[in-house]
């Protein structure tokens, strides 16, 4: 890497390419592989609440959301602006926590674990794909997509090989070591698609992936999120304000009043909003 670093990403970086085992990695002591459709859903929110207080002022975004994400799914959100889509996402990457209610991954209810150990359930079991991609600047796309390895205690050479098998899965083989002031937006998303899947995380999760992009670039993200659930099994959950993305997904659901509405695949919403 040819530029400095700042402390933190220095310490990671190097670490990263030592390869030390890390102590925390699996404190959650949860299998990877628990949950799906045969031993219950890998991702259950249930009467979740989310309340934002500003000033004295209350917004109540999520209203009692029940909501399962099993194997397979490939599950579309849509909403309008300022429907609570992204505070509904994050609770469920376990990048926020409700209010009221509880969240399950792989079986296990999260609501009392720590900050440290959500932040190992995320690792363990869900990857995030976030709008504006937050790639780490100064990094390259290899180091980028190692990431999340380091934090489970993956470095060296076998994290090197790990990011450089991704990157060819999202066909970025030749820019993996550009960093991302070096590639286009398009790039950049798939670069960060293999950030979130190098930990072979059950579910993935994406908030408005193609909003960033030009159509054909969306497109062809879309068409990789539909090969990931196809072929490798990821259960894959999109927030989206493109219809296009939603008829690509055999569930399809909408943010409405803070509660979630789940329909039929191309069909009209339900009149009840609940889970499946
Ligand atoms: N930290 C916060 N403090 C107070 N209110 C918040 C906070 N975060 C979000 N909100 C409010 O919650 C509501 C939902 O926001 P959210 O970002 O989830 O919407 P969204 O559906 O993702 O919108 P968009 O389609 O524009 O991304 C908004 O009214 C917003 O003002
Ligand atoms: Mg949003």
């Amino acid at each position: 890497m040819s530029e400095r670093l700042t402390d933190g990403l220095e310490r990671v970086a190097a670490w990263m390419r030592k390869g030390r085992r890390s102590s925390r990695a699996h404190r959650t002591g949860m299998p990877a592989s628990a949950g799906g459709r045969r031993g219950g859903p890998l991702l259950g929110l249930s009467g979740v609440c989310k309340r934002y207080f500003v000033g004295p002022v209350e917004t109540e975004v999520l209203k009692d959301v029940d909501l399962e994400v099993h194997a397979g799914d490939l599950l579309s959100i849509m909403g309008s602006s300022g429907s609570g889509k992204s505070t509904l996402l994050n609770i469920m990457g376990l990048l926020d926590r409700p209010t009221e209610g509880s969240v399950r991954v792989a079986g296990q209810d999260v609501s009392a674990m720590d900050d440290d150990a959500l932040s190992d359930a995320r690792n363990l079991h869900i990857g995030f794909v976030f709008q504006a991609f937050r790639l780490l600047p100064r990094m390259s796309a290899w180091e980028n997509v190692a990431l999340p390895l380091a934090y489970r205690g993956v470095g060296g050479d076998d994290a090197r090989r790990r990011a450089e098998e991704m990157l060819e899965k999202v066909a970025m083989s030749d820019r993996a070591r550009y960093r991302p002031d070096q590639l286009s937006g398009g790039q950049q998303q798939r670069v960060a698609i293999a950030r979130a899947l190098v930990s072979s995380p059950a579910i993935l999760l994406a908030d408005e992936p193609t909003g960033a992009l030009d159509p054909d670039t969306g497109h062809e993200i879309v068409r990789l999120f539909r090969e990931l659930n196809d072929v490798d099994g990821v259960a894959v959950v999109i927030i989206t304000h493109d219809r296009g993305v939603a008829r690509q997904c055999a569930r399809n659901a909408r943010l409405v009043d803070g509660g979630v509405a789940e329909h039929a695949a191309g069909g009209a919403p339900a009149a009840v909003a609940a889970s499946r």
